[in-house]
């Protein structure tokens, strides 16, 4: 049976446990750290005051963009290949649009907002209330983008990692800016690569999500936006007609070709993926 999160918690700043104080408190016999309890989740950071949540949107393996689904079918993938009893953590779970693929899985998520869907809240870049070594895996969805400090949280999630744990991670490079002002980085598979091992992982997998016409359908809306939107009337109105042309082309294109590949990004000489399915694994 999945154990309460409580019992997983401990203080971040002595690691020893943490009793509960009525309803709406958590308190370290030991040294006196508090954390604060809303509506029966355990806040230990801060909200930042200026994050905008955003509204949950249906999402599922055949819901959303090409890149959700392919991040869907590759977390279930690697899920499956946990131990049946493995404890798992969701970091930046948001509204826990993959909550689905954890059924019946020790599975605990945890975001810097305190959305109604997530078990805790915290920023697990400044503040660890779990033990060493806790979780067999830890899951990443489109995360790392997201913090400006993304060093430090992958240390963090290294230390909370068993040796031999997995971690998870989904994140896009040729994606457009989302979520503003709370989008930092595109990376570079070098910098995954080194951002791992500095933070204690071997890389198990680092492929690319290539998605050669979503990219074009996305350019096809910068080229509107930017090189036709200005002309004169009566260009307008003739590119207006190719770009109805080109558009129907893709789509034909679409018809014709697989959705997307997955490939080791060292297999291509200028990989330009729309993002990376990675997993490091935590060296013993
Ligand atoms: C683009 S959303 C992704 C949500 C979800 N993982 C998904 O793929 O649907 C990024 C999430 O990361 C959360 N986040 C940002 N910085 C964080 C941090 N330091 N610790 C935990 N969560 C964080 C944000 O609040 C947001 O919910
Ligand atoms: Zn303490």
């Amino acid at each position: 049976m999945k154990k309460d999160i409580l019992s997983l918690l401990v203080c971040p700043r002595c690691q020893q446990k943490l009793a509960l104080v009525g309803a709406d408190k958590l308190h370290c016999n030991n040294c006196g750290y508090e954390a604060s309890m809303l509506n029966g989740k355990p806040i230990f950071t801060d909200v930042p005051a200026t994050i905008q949540p955003w509204e949950k949107v249906e999402r599922g393996p055949d819901k959303g963009t090409t890149w959700r689904r392919s991040n869907w079918r590759f977390l279930n993938d690697e899920v499956k290949t946990l131990a049946p009893e493995a404890l798992i953590l969701d970091v930046g779970a948001g509204h826990g649009d993959f909550a689905d693929i954890f059924e019946e899985k020790n599975y605990y998520s945890l975001d810097i907002v305190p959305y109604a869907e997530v078990d805790l809240v915290c920023d697990l870049g400044q503040t660890i209330p779990f033990k060493t070594g806790t979780f067999d895996a830890v899951v990443l969805m489109n995360v790392l983008e997201h913090v400006y400090e993304n060093r430090g949280l992958v240390q963090n999630i290294g230390k909370i990692l068993k040796p031999g744990g997995k971690l998870i991670i989904t994140v896009p490079f040729l994606l457009k800016v989302h979520q503003a002002p709370f989008d930092f980085s595109r990376y570079t598979p070098y910098y995954l690569s080194q951002l791992a091992q500095e933070a204690g992982f071997n890389v198990e997998k680092l492929n690319g999500y290539y998605d050669t016409l979503y990219l074009l359908n996305e350019s096809l809306g910068n080229l509107w936006l930017y090189s036709i939107g200005s002309r004169p009337a009566v260009q307008r109105f003739l590119a207006k007609g190719l770009v109805f042309i080109i558009q129907r082309l893709i789509n034909g294109l679409g018809k014709l070709s697989e959705k997307g590949a997955i490939r080791p990004v060292s297999a291509e000489k200028n990989p330009a993926p729309v993002g990376y399915l990675v997993v490091l694994e935590k060296k013993a």
